[in-house]
């Protein structure tokens, strides 16, 4: 639907008068109406690398959720302040994995006297205190777009690897690029006793994977993938690593939201393509390529919907309040967490 003509004049009114006091970014998942604001778009880790690009920006306006309005905090210097349009902009995978679980998961391991050559791995989409974890522990973050490469210097540090929170991003890099087997891979569950797990099979294990996942990837099941094969012959299926295993063994394609947009700007005049990642980026990029046949990979409709709490009425309050003197929701990461979880985003920033 068309943005209310009103809003978006004062959206631009706003944002002119905040000039370049403010900095808005946008996450590709993030619906049409805020995505024309944002100063820069981007998947996670681009996100996270350009949170720092504007030194001289007091507001920092994140529209995406609120792990990555944490990391841009936790980035970014002291005089600018990040702010998250809409509180609820969370993530419900990030959500499955507490510190209190992790922490007592790593005594798991310890007990298990393997704690010494395991290396965490987490996944962006984690709040500050397991990035903190990971930190400490001399682990790194990855995003869907480096995690083979955090995975490869990993192993380079330590024997095995706790991969938090995307069981799925975790097996199907270990699968597809690790070349690792899935009898490799254990899965830890927070809520059983020693996540589920004998100490024989942990120590057996090269990769201990968290039991989260995304519920809007979740959902692309393989019957989508040969329902879309069967509907449209001839077509290329891309999908997101955060999809289940079959579904991204099943895929043609497998990458970050912005190897996907990369791919279908390369991709030949006529050909099809089922793209199995949130909705409003599908549909961007069906928009953005009327020469391509370019559809979602389910029949359903799969938007995420804290992704999406982010609109334009949030927005506009956000910048509206700023050009009024009020900073709304700023989100902080208190300076112990902070230091270990920038270790960690370092490290991954570092990795080559
Ligand atoms: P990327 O933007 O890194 O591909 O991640 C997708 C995602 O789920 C962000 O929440
Ligand atoms: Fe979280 Fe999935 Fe939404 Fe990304 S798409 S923010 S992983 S719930």
């Amino acid at each position: 639907a068309a943005s209310d003509p009103d809003l978006v004049e004062r959206a631009r009114a706003a944002k002119a008068t905040l000039g370049d006091r403010v900095f808005i970014l946008g996450h590709h998942y993030q619906r049409d109406e805020v995505i024309e604001f944002a100063d820069v778009t981007g998947d996670s880790f681009k996100l996270a690398r350009d949170a720092a690009a504007r030194p001289e920006a007091e507001y920092i306006v994140f529209c995406g959720v609120h792990f990555m309005a944490e990391s841009a905090d936790i980035l970014t210097g002291p005089a600018q302040q990040v702010i998250l349009p809409d509180l609820a902009a969370g993530c419900s995978m990030a959500d499955m994995a507490t510190a209190e679980q992790v922490a007592e998961c790593w005594d798991v391991l310890t007990d298990a006297g393997i704690a010494d050559v395991t290396v965490p791995v987490s996944y962006m989409n984690s709040s500050a205190d397991i990035k903190a974890f990971t930190g400490k522990h001399g682990g790194t973050i990855c995003t869907s777009s480096n995690a083979e490469r955090a995975l490869e210097w990993a192993f380079e540090q330590g024997q095995k690897v706790l991969f938090l929170p995307d069981q799925h991003l975790g097996r199907n890099t270990a699968v597809r690029e690790m070349g690792l087997s899935l009898d490799d891979c254990v899965l830890y569950n927070p809520h059983k006793p020693n996540g589920g797990l004998t100490e024989q099979q942990l120590r057996d294990a090269k990769m201990i994977l968290w039991r989260g996942h995304c519920s809007v990837h979740g959902r692309f099941s393989l019957d989508s993938v040969n329902d879309v094969r069967a509907r449209i012959p001839g077509v290329t299926v891309l999908v997101h690593p955060e999809c289940k295993h079959e579904v991204v063994s099943a895929a043609d394609m497998v990458g970050s939201t912005e190897y996907i947009i990369k791919a279908l700007d390369a991709a030949e005049p006529g050909s099809k393509w089922a793209i199995g990642t949130e909705l409003n980026l599908v549909r961007r990029l069906a928009k953005a390529h009327p020469d391509k046949e370019v559809v979602f990979l389910d029949r359903a409709v799969c938007f995420c919907s804290t992704m999406n709490r982010i609109d334009l009425p949030h927005l506009v309050w956000a910048l509206e309040s700023l050009v009024e003197g009020r900073v709304p929701n700023v989100i902080t990461v208190d300076p112990e967490t902070e230091k270990y979880a920038k270790a960690a985003l370092d490290r991954m920033l570092a990795l080559p």
